[in-house]
């Protein structure tokens, strides 16, 4: 008769693509039944997002199938986001498992709306999202949003976010009298806000939270960068702005200040042309990969230059919500899992540091009780 240990085995030769670690190891089995030839357990992924889901929940039935006992099989999947910063009960935010800040160079390149589409995208898949507008000077994501009116209420001394579109959203333009006053605010200033923005705001468990950051090296991405920890910094090109060289300055600064590099991902890297659907390198092709082979984080996608982006910003219905199957659409959301796959391989490397740090400490066996 199979028992649970030869189950385990089987499934211990499931190998989490991106992780690189067995699904069994990676405590991804929960509430494994076993009765009579009746099988039954959840498989829980590491995030919603995951790019390998389908991948993986087939391996998981193949090798189940493999087992002539196995009689009757059911099988849940679910999955809950991995810690990718450190998070105790004294940390700032501990309510948020990973914190991106989306970064570059120069400026207009697309961070607002690349931030934008891939929180939804990233809410789409079932994951818990927030969005920071840290660009105080010229706040966009209220208008990207169609949401110029609404204003943040105080609570407690905690600052709640706008909710739309599923998302918790902060912005210095949700502020009744922001206007044109932010631009004179001096340095440390706009640090103080920033910090308020990210600690006195009551994020409820988020997953990810986007912080979409001015361009260059000033002191909001500063102040972001070691104000909390965070699990990293997504870095926004476009093949214009590599050919300037401006985007390793910025990229540099981040490396510098030990910030681990989530990744990279190209906007308005081609144009997909509308009679033949033929995809095309105006700018040129490859400056992205080249970044990311130079600082050795990973290229995570590419963004086409489309008229619907651009005109789904300016009129407050981004692309993500009216076209979720364009390709502009499906180019987001790929980038949006490649993105959750790193925070992912983050906090595992976070893990087994830790582990490793504490591997002379005593450890007692886990034991799960009913009390
Ligand atoms: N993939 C794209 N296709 C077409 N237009 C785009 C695309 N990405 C961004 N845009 C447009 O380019 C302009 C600049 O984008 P956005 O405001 O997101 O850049 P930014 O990097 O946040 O700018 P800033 O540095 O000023 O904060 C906007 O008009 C936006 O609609
Ligand atoms: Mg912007």
């Amino acid at each position: 008769m199979v028992g649970i240990d030869q189950v385990l085995e089987k499934l211990s030769t499931v190998i989490d693509p991106d992780l690189k670690k067995d699904i069994v190891s990676m405590g991804m089995i929960k509430d494994l039944e076993l009765n009579d030839g009746a099988l039954k357990f959840t498989l829980e992924l590491t995030t919603p997002a995951c790019p390998f889901n389908v991948e993986i929940e087939d391996d998981v039935r193949k090798v189940i199938s493999e087992i002539t006992e196995v009689k009757n099989f059911d099988l849940k999947v679910t999955a809950k986001v991995m810690e990718g910063r450190s998070l105790d009960e004294d940390t700032a935010m501990s309510t948020v498992k990973n914190i991106i800040g989306v970064a570059s160079g120069k400026g207009g390149v697309g961070k607002s709306t690349v931030s934008l589409n891939l929180a939804l995208a990233l809410s789409q898949t079932g994951a818990k999202v927030g969005l920071l507008d840290a660009d105080i000077y010229g706040p966009s994501i209220p208008l990207m949003l169609g949401m110029k009116k609404a204003f943040m209420e105080v609570e407690e001394n905690k600052l709640q976010p706008v909710v739309s579109n599923g998302i918790q959203v902060v912005s210095f333009g949700f502020f009744a009298e922001q206007s044109h006053q932010a631009a004179i605010y001096r340095g440390p200033i706009i640090s103080g806000i920033l910090k308020q923005f990210l600690v006195d705001t009551d994020w409820s468990n988020l997953d990810y939270l986007i912080v979409d950051l001015p361009p260059g090296t000033g002191d909001i991405p500063l102040t972001l960068a070691q104000t909390i920890p965070i699990t990293g910094i997504l870095v926004v090109t476009t093949p214009q702005e590599v050919a300037s060289n401006v985007a390793v300055k910025a990229v540099s600064m981040f490396e510098k200040l030990n910030v681990p590099l989530i990744g990279v991902v190209e906007n308005m890297s081609y144009f997909i042309c509308p009679n033949c659907n033929e995809k095309h390198y105006i700018f040129g092709s490859g400056g992205a990969k080249r970044i990311s082979e130079q600082f050795n984080m990973p290229f995570l996608g590419e963004i086409p230059l489309h008229s619907e982006i651009m005109s789904g910003s300016d009129s407050g219905k981004p692309i993500m919500i009216t076209s979720p199957d364009s390709p502009s659409a499906v180019a987001f959301r790929t980038a949006a899992k490649n993105i959750a796959a790193q925070c992912s391989m983050i906090a595992l490397r976070m893990q087994e540091e830790m582990a490793s740090e504490s591997k002379n400490e005593e450890t007692a066996p886990e034991v799960s009780t009913s009390n």
